[in-house]
């Protein structure tokens, strides 16, 4: 195992999910000091357990208090933050954009676009301390075309792709570099939840097999697949790379 982020410290929100468990445990292996935020305890102690210099800190990702509260208990465990992953995200609804009410709407870019901005917020002032960091984004390959079964998450997504290549710019001269990430379908709890919308079982299989048969590699993807993109984005290998987007999709979006 390597020791790419040896006595790093990096902040995770969504951690208790099947991407970011995954990330936190790649990253732990590798050295990291880990601050932990989801909003579910259970599954965010589930992910503590995988990583032994951690703090867990429950919150909801939309709220600048809890925010505010989950970056000031990070840099007192460790000190500054120096690498930032805004992993909380949902689906929301199936269908079309105009079929969600205004509340979906509310809750979806609440969750998915403030939520990363928020951390955002909070973590750089702890980075232009450090004097470098690392951010990596989570978008979507729905966030980089334009999904008709999950409209308002791919709205949600593109949101991030462009808040990616500004925030990029607003802070390279902190030596602050901003990408993101643009997986496709990902083996875990996201995925079956969005087979899951597709309705009763007939459509579920009819709604996978068309997503596998738009995959060159034909397959889903595996989330350690995604840490390992992830890993390398915020790594010292990545040093001359900011405000893209890397699709990790099998090929889907060619
Ligand atoms: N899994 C995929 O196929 C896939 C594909 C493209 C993009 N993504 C994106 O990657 C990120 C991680 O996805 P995942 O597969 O781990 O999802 P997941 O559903 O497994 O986990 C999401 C985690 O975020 C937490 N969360 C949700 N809302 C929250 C809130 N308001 N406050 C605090 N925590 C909250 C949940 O409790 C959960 O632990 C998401 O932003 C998602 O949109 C996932």
């Amino acid at each position: 195992m390597g020791e790419r982020f040896k006595d790093r410290v990096v902040a995770i929100t969504g951690a208790g999910g099947g991407l970011g468990r995954s990330i936190a445990a790649l990253l732990a292996g590798e050295g990291a000091r880990l601050a932990l935020f989801d909003r579910d305890a259970r599954r965010l102690a589930e992910t503590a357990a995988v990583c032994p210099t951690s703090i867990q800190v429950v919150g909801d990702a939309r709220s600048a208090a809890d925010i505010e509260r989950f970056a000031a208990e990070a840099r007192a465990a460790f000190g500054p933050v120096e690498m930032l992953l805004p992993a909380a995200g949902v689906l929301g609804k199936a269908g079309a954009a105009i079929d969600n009410t205004e509340a979906d709407f509310d809750r979806l870019f609440a969750i998915n676009v403030k939520g990363p901005w928020l951390a955002c917020k909070a973590f750089v002032p702890q980075m232009r301390e450090v004097g470098r960091g690392a951010i990596v984004l989570f978008s979507s390959t729905a966030g980089l075309a334009g999904s008709p079964t999950l409209s308002l998450y791919s709205a949600s997504k593109g949101a991030i792709t462009l808040l990616t290549e500004a925030m990029a710019l607003n802070h390279a001269a902190d030596n602050i570099r901003v990408n993101c990430i643009a997986p496709g379908t990902i083996e875990g709890p996201m995925t079956d939840e969005s087979f899951r919308l597709a309705g009763d079982a007939q459509a579920q299989a009819a709604r996978r097999s068309l997503m596998l048969s738009g995959i060159p590699l034909r397959r889903f993807g595996e989330p350690g697949e995604i840490a390992a993109a992830v890993a390398y984005l915020l790594s010292d290998d990545a040093a001359f790379t900011t405000g893209i987007a890397l699709p990790v999709d099998g090929g889907r979006l060619i």
